[in-house]
């Protein structure tokens, strides 16, 4: 699916609206090294991502706003020694054609021009205080146009943290973004079967790290959106375990939070199934409650709710599960009220998710926790967690498990992008017995 251009550009206009007037400035960010003349695969800066679709390291938009606004990049040039050795580069003139600008300029030019487009303006708008460098650079402009206020030029007097505004676009997806992030939800559902499938006693965990990589890539998925957690037996217990280097036994079970990132959008599934096939009945008992736990956070996803009312319901039901299996003593209304499930259960149920997994957006507005609105994408991801304690019965001890899945609010309900990836007892039971 190519880029829309016309999406971005669109993005931007609106990113001008609601700034009013001044000039914005946004990186790309550079590439880094991984060690000597090696990097890390460069990845764009995801508010410069959403605002450009431009793909290149060290790029700046500029943005300005007011009667005449003005959509400027600043870019590599065209150097024909350098594409040889590390690729393609479309320069200014090709950037602004392709990507909708008004104007682009050469990257050397960045440092002469900014005091000029500063220059007159009252509002200086960017991401303030994300990046140290960046900071000094900015304020570098800044003050070459305070150096010129004698001759009567007007230097921007406030500074806007341009995430105010970014983040509440970024967290309404609009349609051009849902398509994406349904297909980054399906590439993900896709290697979780692939996982599924593959999983047996004496493979390592690595092996089904390597299963969902081929399955992304090959689906034409940048990379995972975050380190994939393929965590056997108790090592499902360590919330955020990467290090996927232990072998699977028969009898445990395996956690794999796993998400691929598809056109700079992340899926993000967890999936838990019996590593021999079958669940055992304590394995089960505890599954059976955290989907019950999630298909109760599911109900609560639509309009007129807000966003601790998935993760309140799902908290109700572990614990009323917990009781049941004896992991806690006590009523539930108490039990919650003391926070005592969350021995079992120390994680939320979910966060935005979009261009990060984590994704922008502010959880509360006013002190109070937000309604959710169709355009909102969330994950559900309920689970528990059973460390071995004397006062816990031994069958359950080192069972961990997490369900989670991604929403995207709809105007009656939500639409499940992850729901390929089987979850119930008896279709994770039939997809490894069966194929
Ligand atoms: N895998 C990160 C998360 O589930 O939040
Ligand atoms: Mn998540
Ligand atoms: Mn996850």
């Amino acid at each position: 699916m190519p880029l829309d251009y016309t999406a971005f550009r669109q993005r931007r206009e609106r990113l001008i609206h609601a700034m009013g007037s001044g000039v914005a400035i946004l990186a790309a960010g550079s590439e880094l090294a991984r060690n000597r003349d090696t990097h890390f695969p460069f990845r764009s800066d995801s508010y410069f991502h959403y605002l450009t679709g431009f793909p290149e390291p060290e790029a700046v938009l500029v943005l300005v706003a007011g009667d005449e606004p003005r959509h400027l990049l600043f870019c590599r040039d065209k150097d024909p020694d350098k594409e040889i050795w590390d690729g393609f580069r479309y320069g200014p003139a090709a950037a602004a054609e392709v990507y909708g600008f008004d104007g682009a300029f050469p990257l050397a030019e960045l440092d002469d021009r900014m005091p000029e487009f500063l220059a007159g303006q009252a509002d200086l708008h960017y991401l303030v205080g994300r990046n140290g460098a960046w900071d000094a650079r900015i304020m570098g402009w800044l003050n070459a146009v305070r150096a010129k206020v004698r001759s009567g030029v007007r230097a921007p007097a406030r500074l806007v943290d341009l995430a105010d505004s970014l983040d509440e676009m970024r967290l309404i997806k609009g349609p051009e973004e849902l398509d994406l992030m349904r297909r980054a939800g399906e590439i993900s559902a896709a290697a979780h079967v692939r996982a599924l499938r593959n999983a047996r006693p004496g493979r390592y965990e690595y092996e089904m790290e390597a299963e969902l990589y081929y399955a992304f890539r090959l689906a034409g998925a940048t990379a995972p959106a975050y380190p994939s957690i393929v965590a056997g037996g108790a090592n499902a217990c360590i919330l955020h375990y990467v290090n996927n280097d232990q072998v699977l036994r028969d009898g445990d079970l395996l956690l794999i939070d796993a998400g691929a990132e598809y056109q700079g959008y992340a899926g993000d599934i967890t999936r838990t199934f019996p590593v021999g096939g079958k669940f055992s009945g304590p394995q089960k008992a505890v599954y059976e409650v955290v989907l019950a736990a999630q298909a109760a956070a599911l109900e609560q996803v639509r309009p007129g709710r807000t966003w601790n009312q998935p993760h309140d319901a799902a908290v109700r039901v572990l614990t009323r599960g917990m009781v049941d299996l004896g992991l806690l003593k006590g009523d539930v209304d108490g039990l919650i009220e003391q926070d005592s499930y969350k021995r079992f259960y120390m994680h939320r149920t979910g966060h935005w998710l979009g261009l990060d997994v984590h994704d922008a957006g502010d959880y509360k507005v006013d002190e109070q926790w937000r309604p959710l609105q169709p355009g909102m994408v969330l994950t559900v991801e309920p689970g528990m967690y059973i460390r071995p304690s004397e006062d816990v019965p031994g069958a359950y001890w080192n069972i961990g498990i997490r369900i989670e899945d991604d929403v995207n609010v709809t105007p009656d309900g939500c639409e499940v992008l992850t729901g390929a990836a089987p979850k119930s007892v008896a279709a994770i039971e039939e997809v490894m017995n069966h194929g």
